[in-house]
């Protein structure tokens, strides 16, 4: 008998998006098929889509669909051999006018994903995107935080995707699925159409090229572990490959106490790099902001052999040189 040529096949949901994009361009350089769906509700993601697709146009599937219909989610989890759940409302601010409508893609969007998987295709690896902002207010004092740190959604966006968290997590308990969650700090990289709202190393690379003055919420002294994308989607792939290491798992993903800076910090990089002098003022600080966040990736590195290979230095050049090109 002859092994099947075959491509092994992967549902990204949220698969136009900045994450999205970065998974499927680097899982079909592995030799996988991406079905995307996405309700192409974030601007910029008609833009990645069809750099995906005239890059890879054998490789991609696109369904334009949003993860609030129930019944048509549990059509398009067959046949897949493995689900990486991105799609989300991704604001905090955003979450903060409308709960409701955060709480509808969020948390029920992934409980419709799970059910789908769970009635149609429950040995499939799942992997979902949550975040750090499931464990709240954190400062300096904190240090960097491991997975054991108590659970504080703070937002409703926090609460939303902490909920979606827990769920994927006791789906692999109850259900026995193949379910792993990985938490996110905060991550850059190209095909990232950063705004106010969210993505903001890429909201102030895109800014400072086109002269827009930027407004900092708080001191500007917020520090964060920045993880390349190209990074995370390296994990994603681990994370499936080696399911029956990580379901059931929950693990803290991002670029660790090296890759830490506060936001006047990359600010200062980016006038360098594009020689330019960012103009900024300050506003007062946002609900739900972390006046510190930086992941202890040990559990990830120890169990999968899984560390960042891009230090900030070189992925905000590439970051930069991405945005500069797209005129
Ligand atoms: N980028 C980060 O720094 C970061 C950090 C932590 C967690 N995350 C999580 O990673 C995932 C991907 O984030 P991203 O940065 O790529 O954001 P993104 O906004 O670029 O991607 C999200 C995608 O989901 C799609 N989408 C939104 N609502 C949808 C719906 N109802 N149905 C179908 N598709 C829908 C959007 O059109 C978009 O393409 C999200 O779950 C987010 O919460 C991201």
């Amino acid at each position: 008998m002859t092994a099947s040529t075959e491509p092994r096949r992967v549902l990204i949901t949220g698969g136009a998006g900045f994450l999205g994009v970065n998974a499927a361009a680097h899982l079909i350089g592995r030799g996988w098929h991406a079905t995307v769906l996405d309700n192409l509700s974030r601007p910029g993601t008609e833009r990645n889509l069809k750099w995906l697709i005239t890059k890879h146009p054998a490789r991609v599937t696109f369904i334009k669909e949003d993860v609030r219909n129930a019944t048509s989610v549990a059509e398009h989890v067959k046949d897949q051999d493995a689900i990486l759940h991105l799609a989300a409302q991704v604001a905090v601010t955003t979450s903060l006018i409308d709960p409701s409508t955060d709480f509808d893609i969020n948390a029920r969007g992934t409980l419709n994903l799970l059910e789908a998987a769970r009635k149609h295709n429950p040995e499939a690896p799942f992997v979902f995107a949550s975040t750090n902002k499931v464990y709240g207010k954190l400062d300096h004092k904190s240090g960097p935080c491991k997975e054991t740190q108590l659970l504080d959604f703070h937002s409703p966006y926090g609460c939303s995707k902490g909920t979606a968290d827990q769920y994927v997590r006791d789906y692999a308990r109850c259900f026995h699925m193949n379910t792993v969650v990985l938490r996110q700090s905060c991550i850059y990289g190209a095909h990232q159409y950063g705004t106010e709202d969210q993505g903001w190393v890429a909201h102030f690379v895109h800014s400072i090229l086109d002269d827009r003055p930027l407004t900092i919420y708080g001191d500007g002294k917020q520090v964060r572990d920045l993880l390349d994308a190209r990074d995370l989607s390296a994990l994603y792939e681990i994370a499936i490959n080696d399911i029956d290491k990580t379901r059931g798992e929950i693990y803290n993903v991002g670029g660790g106490e090296p890759n830490q800076r506060n936001l006047l910090e990359v600010i200062d990089q980016i006038g360098e790099l594009v020689n330019k002098t960012p103009q900024f003022s300050f506003s007062d600080w946002r609900e739900g902001d972390q006046a510190y966040y930086v992941s202890d990736i040990s559990k990830a590195k120890a169990q999968l052999d899984w560390e960042p290979t891009i230090q900030f230095d070189r992925g905000l050049k590439d970051l930069v040189a991405w945005a500069a090109a797209l005129g």
